[in-house]
């Protein structure tokens, strides 16, 4: 059984393969055709412990236009959180669904789904990734810039090293684009993983400037400063992060003439990016 619980779950190959197939479907999906019917009479399973909005439409959308059925599993109103072992809901579940979605706190979770189930198991985030999200923010870029190899597309991170800075990291070590990241002292992405992508890809640099992460760059990205389950720590992290780490027209105009800003939201606008470069994105 095949998981995507980590970006590098994936090789360069099959991600590939997955834009091509991405770029079909959404092809026929603007003519309205929906062709391909992967999921017909299925149910994939999705388990939200976090609030969820765009993930959670994409995928049920996607689940149902595929000819599958969502059944969407949230905390309050199942049995998960009365303690009993994954390994029980895991193998139940594995006999009925013929996947499993789920957005957690912990990426062990998933990993334990995995072991004592006998079905995909999907990140929708967790603590430690949002490899979905990457997949697709990686999709927009090689859509925006047509017939450019995805290995010359310099990106940027500014801001917090959090769950979406170490999918970004694991997807430059697979896929070999150079990535600077602008983080702050003290709040840097996993080390194991920027030490994984560093020995992969050179490319991969961790700097404290957001100016020196965003020069040249194609696609500029970042994100709240406090991720959720952080919450309680916003007034302690904005010491760190305020007035340096946001991306605004100046830092956009040090990127690439062609570069694009791109934020997972939800975004506080007027901290991490300011509303001018925001909406040049609508
Ligand atoms: N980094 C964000 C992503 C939200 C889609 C969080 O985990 O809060």
């Amino acid at each position: 059984v095949r998981h995507f619980i980590k970006f590098s779950d994936l090789t360069k190959d099959e991600i590939h393969h997955v834009f091509e197939r991405s770029a079909a479907l959404k092809a026929e999906r603007a003519r309205g055709v929906y062709l391909h019917q992967h999921l017909k009479g299925r149910g994939v399973g999705m388990i939200f412990n976090k609030n969820s909005t765009r993930t959670r439409v994409s995928f049920e959308c996607g689940i149902t236009e595929l000819g599958g059925h969502a059944v969407v599993l949230s905390e309050g109103q199942t049995q998960f959180s009365r303690g009993e072992p994954i390994s029980h809901s895991a193998r139940v579940l594995s006999r009925y669904l013929s996947a499993l979605v789920i957005r957690t706190y912990a990426q062990s979770q998933l990993d334990d789904l995995a072991k004592y189930g006998s079905i995909p198991i999907i990140n929708a985030l967790t603590d430690e990734g949002h490899p979905c999200q990457i997949l697709t923010d990686i999709f927009t870029a090689v859509e925006k810039f047509p017939g450019q190899p995805v290995e010359k597309m310099k990106m940027a991170w500014i801001g917090d090293g959090n769950n979406m800075a170490n999918s970004w990291i694991e997807a430059a070590g697979v896929l070999g684009f150079p990535l600077t990241l602008a983080c702050p002292e003290g709040y840097d992405p996993d080390k194991t993983v920027l030490a994984r992508a560093q020995s992969a890809n050179p490319n991969v640099k961790l700097v404290r400037d957001p100016k020196e992460a965003a020069a040249g760059a194609w696609a500029v990205k970042t994100d709240v400063w406090a991720r959720m389950g952080q919450e309680g720590e916003q007034k302690e992290r904005e010491k760190a992060f305020k007035g340096v780490y946001i991306v605004d027209s100046a830092l956009m105009a040090k990127a690439d003439p062609k570069a694009i800003f791109m934020h997972c939201l939800p975004a506080h606008i007027g901290e991490e990016v300011t509303e001018e470069v925001l909406e040049s994105l609508a």
